[in-house]
């Protein structure tokens, strides 16, 4: 019942599938049942009390009753960045474990449908063969395999899941792929694309779907490093056009201060490793990670020459959260430059109207304030960081600002600010000379 796990069986719940979600986690089963989401998710919460009270969503930690009462079972944990950047596939391997135990005794034809974002050869070679060995049973005779991968976005994950772009059916047996498509059609109708194909180019799509996107957001910030040192030229408007271009697109071209988030560094990571095992240099997902790993440090250049030493400089940071609508900060460009002026030894002052906890969570109190009204946070400050693209952000004018430090210097990573500052203010933004 993590992210994705948790967003399907609330929305399968809602188009009136029954649902067992399955946590070996306790406190998270009983939040659940009590109607409370984990973690923030727009809409989430709604979906969840409305499901729990209509008794479709079942919250529960008992794996075992809940495979032998369903016909189709989804796999959703997750699948983390070990630190050498391959694929932890730890609790993969732990959960087909248990699937297997738990199908020694159930004697009806489940489908075992990964959705976690995993390796290609995984769910045939590791996932299947565990399943096999732990129960006795065999793929294709006592049950089925398919892997159905997600392509959720945090933010707006229920109104993804609930009218998906695509579906992508990967299973080597038509048997399983057809009732995948009926099971399918019965939640979405005709309307819905989808395409069906083998396991492996399922998992495979996946990870070339995200690293497109990042590849797409990796150019757009060399684009902007380029306007950046360039007198007029602006991203923006760079973006605009070539996003015209419906060869294209308009999509993933913001500029900032690289992506972040659960899956785009994983993904872009894991898929690199498995290149490399099968014998293959990627070059471009290389460059795409090392574009994305270097914005930080074009922050740090502008701060170093504006500011000199850091020390006992008064930094504040708009936004931790990796990108707006989330209090999700896993991986976030933010958190990562918050260290490094910690490093530096500045005094950080932090706002996010909702990573604030999560924030103080993971950096403590050294050197760092914390700080829930935007005008507070700026008090006094040698410099204001713009980090996340929070609409309330869009809203700062002179006046919010006024507090902070004469000459004042404003880095704006996304170009959120849209009026003209007084000239109180140095304003730099990332993408614009
Ligand atoms: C992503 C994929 O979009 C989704 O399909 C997949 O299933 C999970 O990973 P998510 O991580 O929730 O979703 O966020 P996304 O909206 O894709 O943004 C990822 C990062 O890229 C954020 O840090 C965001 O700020 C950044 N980004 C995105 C840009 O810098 N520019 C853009 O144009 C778009």
């Amino acid at each position: 019942m993590g992210f994705v796990g948790l967003t399907t069986a609330a929305v399968f719940a809602e188009k009136k599938i029954t649902v067992y979600g399955v946590d070996n986690d306790k406190n998270k089963a009983s939040q659940i049942a009590s109607s409370k989401a984990p973690f923030f998710e727009p809409d989430l919460e709604h979906v969840i009390r409305r499901t729990v009270n209509s008794g479709k969503l079942i919250p529960t930690t008992d794996l075992l009753s809940s495979i032998s009462k369903s016909e189709i079972v989804f796999v959703c944990v997750g699948t983390p960045m070990k630190p050498d950047g391959s694929v932890n596939l730890d609790y993969i391997k732990k959960v087909s474990t248990q699937i297997g135990q738990a199908m020694k005794s159930v004697s009806a034809y489940p489908i075992i449908c990964v959705k976690s974002t995993v390796p290609p050869g995984t769910t045939e070679r590791i996932i299947t063969k565990l399943i096999q060995s732990k129960s006795g049973k065999t793929a294709g005779q006592h049950f089925g395999i398919a892997m159905t991968p997600e392509f959720l976005r945090e933010g707006s994950a229920v109104s993804d899941m609930r009218t998906p772009h695509l579906i992508v059916i990967g299973s080597s047996d038509e048997n399983v792929q057809e009732r995948m498509s009926a099971f399918f059609r019965k939640i979405y109708g005709t309307q819905t694309k989808m395409i069906t194909t083998n396991t492996i180019s399922a998992e495979l799509i996946k990870y070339a779907n995200n690293s497109f996107l990042a590849t797409k957001i990796s150019f757009i910030n060399t684009i902007a490093n380029v306007c950046n040192r360039i007198a007029g030229a602006d991203v923006d408007r760079i973006a605009d056009a070539i996003g015209s271009d419906p060869r294209i697109g308009n999509l993933f071209l913001k500029a900032g201060p690289g992506y972040g988030g659960s899956c785009f560094p994983k993904d872009v990571s894991g898929f690199i490793h498995y290149c490399k095992q099968i014998g293959y240099d990627p070059v471009l997902l290389k460059a795409t990670d090392l574009v994305n790993r270097n914005q930080i440090n074009i922050i740090l250049e502008i701060l170093n020459k504006e500011l000199g030493k850091l020390e006992d400089k008064s930094i504040s940071i708009l936004g931790t959260a990796f990108k707006k609508d989330t209090d999700d900060i896993r991986e976030s460009v933010s958190i990562k430059l918050v260290n490094k002026l910690k490093k530096a030894r500045a005094n950080i002052h932090i706002h996010d109207p909702m990573a604030l906890e999560n924030t103080r969570l993971t950096l403590g109190n050294n050197r760092i304030y914390y700080f829930s009204d935007i005008s507070s946070a700026i008090n006094s400050a040698d410099c204001i960081i713009l980090m996340t693209d929070w609409d309330e952000y869009k809203r700062i004018n002179e006046k919010t600002l006024s507090m902070a430090k004469d000459a004042c210097l404003i880095i704006d990573t996304r170009r959120i600010l849209k009026f003209n500052l007084s000239a109180r203010f140095r304003y730099i933004a990332l993408g614009r000379s």
